[in-house]
């Protein structure tokens, strides 16, 4: 039997990740190195940090991924790395070592978008998920409604126009003075808090009629902010397990019903979360809840392959590399890059 073996690398945050998968599905090894607590005092990523940390993480987290796969550079069929979207200074570190690696062991290159690596997470997660469906992509840094036509064919139906999804839930938990990212703490908080406590807002919200896929959270940011401050003048005791739950509440309505108007629309019976904020409890029931009412499946990856890894890079570049879509050694990091 025919066994390809991909390598891949990812660096474009604050996690420095090496992973090798099998024939596209199968994950042999996902080795994630992560920097939160270095970056933990500073409340948030600082790029000069993760580069530098990058350089001295990438070659030992590759050795051990190989390691851990017990296999050697020989045996690699295509090595596939993330070239944006990104931080610059990450990205370059991954770029140049998958590059060094590609053109020394004489290996395909196939330089990979982050979104589709973490969309591409939910075919390891479910090995018989094939396209199409609509992707519902949550991170620190993206909020974006994809069609996925086929492993080839993305169609960006709609993005946020200001802060991400995580970027919200991150920036309401450092008000908060929970740890970054404060994600995972908004989702803990909010199980023993009342959704309906507050009545924050919903900015584009998708209601019946309107048709746009666009996202904007600066508004709820600002909301979350302004009953805080106002609490605190008046004295007034906050409740922080309403106010998370009431906070999620506005982000999980608005990103559920534009999902679901997406796959109306479009008439695919598939549904899939991908991304960091994939991993939010809420999310996953509302979607899931809505999905099934409308006879739909959905999917998401366990919180490991939600948040960044190289396993979900490698998936993406062998489907590149069996559509023929090889980068020479020019590939370069895109921080802004797009679909
Ligand atoms: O995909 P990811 O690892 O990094 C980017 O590419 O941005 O996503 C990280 C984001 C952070 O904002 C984090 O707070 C958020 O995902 N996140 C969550 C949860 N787990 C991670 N947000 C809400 N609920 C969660 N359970
Ligand atoms: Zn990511």
């Amino acid at each position: 039997t025919n066994t390809h073996l991909t390598l891949a690398i990812e660096t474009s945050c604050d996690e420095t990740s090496a992973a090798v998968v099998k024939n596209g599905r199968q994950i042999l090894s996902n080795i994630i190195s992560s920097q939160i607590q270095l970056h933990q005092k500073y409340g948030g990523v600082v790029p000069e940090i993760a580069s530098r940390k990058h350089i001295e993480n990438v070659i030992p987290v590759i050795d051990q991924a190989l390691a851990e796969a017990k296999i050697t550079l020989a045996d690699i069929n295509t090595i596939g790395v993330t070239y944006g979207p990104g931080l610059v200074g990450a990205l370059l570190v991954g770029v140049a070592a998958a590059k060094a690696l590609a053109f020394a062991s004489n290996i395909p290159l196939v330089g990979v978008n982050h979104l589709e690596g973490h969309i591409f997470a939910n075919f390891l997660a479910h090995t018989d998920l094939e396209p199409p469906f609509i992707a519902l992509v949550v991170s620190g840094g993206h909020t974006s409604l994809i069609h996925l036509r086929n492993y080839d064919e993305f169609i960006l139906l709609g993005q946020t126009r200001d802060d991400a999804a995580g970027e919200a839930f991150d920036k309401i938990a450092r008000i908060m003075k929970f740890p970054y990212p404060g994600g995972p703490y908004i989702d803990q908080a909010a199980k023993s808090g009342n959704p309906d406590a507050i009545a924050f807002p919903r900015a584009l919200r998708g209601a019946r009629g309107e048709e746009n896929y666009e996202f904007s959270f600066s508004g709820l940011k600002s909301a979350v902010l302004n009953y805080l401050n106002n609490a605190a003048q008046r004295g007034a005791t906050v409740n922080i397990s309403d106010v998370a739950a009431s906070f999620q509440a506005a982000v999980v309505e608005v990103l559920v019903n534009k999902t679901m108007h997406a796959v109306q629309h479009s008439g695919v019976r598939q549904v899939v979360l991908a991304g960091g904020v994939a991993a939010n409890s809420a999310l996953r029931d509302e979607l899931g809840k809505r999905a099934a009412e409308r006879g739909t499946t959905l999917f998401y990856p366990p919180p490991v392959l939600c948040t960044d890894n190289a396993a979900m890079i490698a998936c993406r570049a062998y489907y590149q590399y069996l559509g023929g879509d090889i980068s020479d050694l020019n590939l370069n990091g895109v921080p802004g890059l797009r679909l």
